[in-house]
């Protein structure tokens, strides 16, 4: 079948052979490899994307099932002012090592701050939590969810 969807602001129209995974058709066809596959069983968040602004696992997603959709990935990041935002504090806060997380780190932290721009820090820890990190020990992540939130309430308060 044929779908129709909005990936990272911009409108697709693509074949999606039944059974074909989300992450495979992101990553395999359109060539956005920012999306990771660490598990492929919906445990290690690697894969994560926003549906709908929502963030979900997009080895546990058919393509099919996006249709009439809207899909962002990291590749999505200079379309979204919040998006980058948060990778800016990613850096400056030192919360990425070997970057293989750090995608899907990002994506779940943006949902979170368009939800509740100014969450605390166990809000955070929440909002993560299905997103697995083997380097960093967390804090610098939760570090930088935090200094992404000032960001966007300084910038939303001189507006
Ligand atoms: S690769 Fe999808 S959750 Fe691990
Ligand atoms: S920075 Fe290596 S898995 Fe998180």
């Amino acid at each position: 079948m044929i779908i129709k969807f909005k990936l990272n602001g911009k409108n697709v129209a693509i074949e999606a052979p039944g059974g074909e995974r989300l992450i495979d058709l992101l990553r395999e066809r359109l060539n956005l490899v920012g999306t990771k596959e660490g598990c492929g069983k919906g445990e290690c968040g690697a894969c994560t994307v926003l549906l709908d602004n929502k963030p979900v696992c997009s080895c546990l997603i058919l393509a099919a099932q996006v249709n009439g959709r809207n899909v962002m990935t990291i590749e999505g990041v200079e379309s979204d002012a919040r998006l980058r935002a948060v990778q800016e504090a990613f850096v400056e806060a030192g919360s990425v090592q070997c970057g293989f997380c750090t995608p899907g780190m990002i994506l779940s932290a943006a949902a979170l701050l368009r939800a509740n721009p100014k969450p605390s820090r166990d809000e955070i820890k929440r909002a993560l939590s299905g997103n697995l990190c083997r380097c960093t020990g967390y804090e610098k992540i939760f570090d930088a969810v935090e200094l992404a939130s000032h960001k966007i309430m300084k910038k939303a308060a001189s507006k």
